[in-house]
């Protein structure tokens, strides 16, 4: 057996900070609570119901990844963030409309202790949004060091011995990477200058790493996805990743078109649209933030397919997605896609897909188990980007020199291997000669 990280033991509580309180923050840690109390199950979540097989097929050995790698228990999670609005945990949940109202009354005793602080905002990002809730700063720097005291703060109040940060905030508008983000050292002078290209997702991210704190980002811009805070979060140990949940529409994609390209079957065209009505839908609205997602969104297919290896199947792929805001749905979004497909001899085929999708429902697993692994490999001495945690996500982020993986398979394959490879586990590769070669 190869040998074992060394890993610190989960010992004591995990503060799980959300900037952005929202939709999915709240069904996030609503749906803890009702995990914690008994009322319900953590359906979607591969640390909590995921199981997974070591060594050969005739051991029987597939333990819960809960009983296998040592992570935090539920039972220590403690729960904060940050938001624009004043609303606690309870009335978010209430204004997102997603869960059901008996089960958030329920919970009302716990959900309404939890109330964000105030956040670093700034309307430029997000056009579609403003609230009161708002740090008033002089700098950037003054905003990065007022949220590394609310962390500092936070721990201090909740008794934490560790804390991670998952974006949950607003998509921002569309950022390319510039001078600024570059070095460590351009970027903290751009904080002090107040650099129009440091969004408000990159402060919080540079607040998170400056302290050695794990961060991943939910949402499609660029936050922590800059070589400074690359550099940040190796000088200070930290691990990261991102971006942007893997849900609904995309997740049925990466579903979908590996199997297609698995048989070798072509394909043409491949038109997506939506209809949501929740307060992202409505942030999704503004051209700017919408480029964002946009990006995030189309990014899969060619990478999947790899049209350069073939061109005769995906060369002439067209590829176009939409997203209407449409506030009857709510939470409840519908994503249609309809796909043309050719088999042999070109011959064109059709599939339509409708999938009446809960958004939220989908990402709050996605959080829990992102909380519990990043924790983890901060206990593994893992820092820096932390390409295992692909499978979460729609545009997962890379080293420059490498192009990211986004089929869900292989997605899983290198996450349980590397589960594997902590504990020095054997890796599995599927070959299986030796049930044969004896
Ligand atoms: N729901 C999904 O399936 C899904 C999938 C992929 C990505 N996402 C992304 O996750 C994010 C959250 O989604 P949601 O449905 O909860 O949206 P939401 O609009 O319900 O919640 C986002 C919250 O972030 C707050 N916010 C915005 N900017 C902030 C800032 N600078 N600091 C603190 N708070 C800030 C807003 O006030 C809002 O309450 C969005 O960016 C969305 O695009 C969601």
């Amino acid at each position: 057996m190869a040998e074992a990280l060394r890993i610190k033991p989960a010992k004591g509580k995990l503060g799980v900070l959300t900037p952005g309180m929202g939709a999915v923050s709240s069904t996030f840690i609503a749906g803890v609570e009702a995990i914690r109390h008994g009322l319900r199950l953590p359906i979607g979540s591969l640390t909590q119901m995921g199981h997974i097989r070591l060594g050969k097929r005739t051991e029987g050995r597939q333990p819960l990844v809960r009983n296998f790698v040592p992570l935090a228990e539920l039972s220590e999670l403690v729960f904060g963030g940050w938001d624009i609005f004043e609303d606690n945990v309870y009335e978010s949940c209430q204004k997102a409309g997603v869960l059901d109202r008996y089960l958030i009354e329920e919970l009302k005793p716990v959900l309404e202790k939890i109330e964000p602080m105030s956040a670093v905002f700034d309307n430029y990002y997000v056009k579609k949004l403003d609230g009161p809730h708002v740090k008033k700063g002089t700098s950037k720097i003054a905003l990065a060091e007022a949220l590394r005291e609310d962390i500092t703060n936070f721990r201090k109040a909740n008794g934490c011995d560790r804390v991670v940060l998952i974006w949950c905030g607003s998509t921002e508008i569309y950022l390319k990477r510039s001078d600024v983000h570059q070095s460590l050292a351009t970027f903290e002078k751009g904080l002090t200058d107040n650099d129009p290209d440091i969004a408000p997702s990159m402060i919080y991210a540079y607040a998170a790493l400056k302290e050695g704190i794990p961060y991943a980002n939910g949402a499609p811009n660029l936050s922590a996805d800059i070589p400074a805070l690359d550099e940040l979060a190796k000088q200070t140990g930290a691990p990261t990743c991102g971006k942007d949940f893997k849900t609904g529409q995309t997740l049925m994609k990466t579903i979908l078109s590996p199997g297609f390209k698995a048989r070798l079957l072509g394909i043409n065209g491949w038109f997506s649209t939506n209809i949501l009505g929740n307060r992202d839908g409505e942030v999704l609205d503004d051209p700017e933030s919408f480029k964002t997602k946009e990006e995030s969104k189309l990014g899969v297919l060619g990478s999947i397919l790899q049209p350069e290896l073939y061109p005769d199947l995906y060369g002439n792929l067209f590829h176009k997605v939409r997203i209407n805001y449409y506030p009857p749905r709510g939470d409840n979004k519908e994503g249609w896609d309809n796909i043309d497909i050719f088999g042999w001899l070109g011959m064109p085929m059709q599939i339509k897909v409708d999938f009446l999708c809960r958004d939220s429902i989908l990402a709050a697993p996605l959080v829990l188990d992102l909380a519990l692994l990043l924790d983890l490999a901060k206990r593994a001495n893992l820092a820096g980007i932390q390409e295992w945690l692909s499978f979460y996500f729609k545009s997962p982020v890379v080293p420059p020199e490498l192009y990211p993986e986004h089929d869900l398979f292989i997605q899983q394959t290198k996450l349980k291997n590397t589960l594997r490879w902590m504990m020095g586990e054997e890796q599995i590769t599927h070959l299986g000669r030796e049930y044969y070669d004896h």
